[in-house]
């Protein structure tokens, strides 16, 4: 697909996206590909003080406000870390564009249109060449959410609203099935999921 391609890892709170995207680091390192990575919101320092003000647990700022944070993160994010890596780097992303349309369209409801035109306005004709996205069943999830230590201020919302973001989630990848693979820890062991994803891996850097 591409020597230095763009890929994002996507799902809500302990989907295990974060694990799958360790463990594509890891045969990256294994096999000396030159990677970047980084989470949004977060990223560039300004963007880790721009994910500090969203998610910390004291924060009191609305949902428009966390709107407008996450999409200074993302240009920062753009013009620091992407633009300046994309021809010579795989780059690896914890959360991108899709994650907006997940929980501020289908989880909050926020304009879908406005979402989109911020995305385009932000990326040009910049688009990740794929996407894995990460799914948790309800028993597994409210499971582990409640053994999580460092909980932020998205970790505390009822699971209607998670299960409202994973089927968006879900309803963007159906749409664009060559460009995502939806990895399902409820199906499949994590043996089995490590094996898709690497295989995944070496088809798109072929
Ligand atoms: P995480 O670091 O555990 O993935 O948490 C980041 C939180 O930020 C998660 O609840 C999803 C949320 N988020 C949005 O609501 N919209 C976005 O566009 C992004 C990137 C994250």
């Amino acid at each position: 697909m591409s020597k230095n391609p763009l890929i994002v890892f996507e799902g809500i709170e302990t989907s295990g996206k974060s694990t799958n995207l360790k463990k594509t680091i890891k045969y990256l390192k294994e096999k000396k590909i030159k990677y970047v990575t980084f989470r949004e919101p977060g990223g560039t320092y300004f963007s880790e003080h721009l994910r500090s003000l969203m998610l910390n647990k004291k924060s009191k700022l609305n949902k428009k406000t966390d709107l407008f944070l996450l999409m200074a993160s993302r240009s920062e994010n753009i013009d620091k870390i992407i633009k300046k890596n994309f021809t010579n780097k795989v780059i690896l992303i914890d959360r991108f564009i899709d994650s907006t349309l997940a929980y501020q369209y289908y989880g909050m409801r926020m304009d879908k249109d406005l979402i989109l035109k911020m995305n385009n306005f932000l990326l040009g004709n910049l688009k990740p060449n794929f996407t894995f996205l990460s799914v948790v069943n309800k028993k597994n999830m409210l499971q582990r959410l409640k053994f999580r230590k460092n909980k932020n201020k998205y970790d505390h919302f009822k699971y209607n609203f998670y299960n409202k973001v994973q089927k968006g989630f879900l309803r963007i990848a159906n749409k664009n099935k060559s460009k995502y693979l939806i990895l399902d820890s409820n199906k499949d062991s994590l043996k089995v999921i490590e094996n898709k994803l690497i295989n995944q891996i070496k088809k798109i850097l072929k």
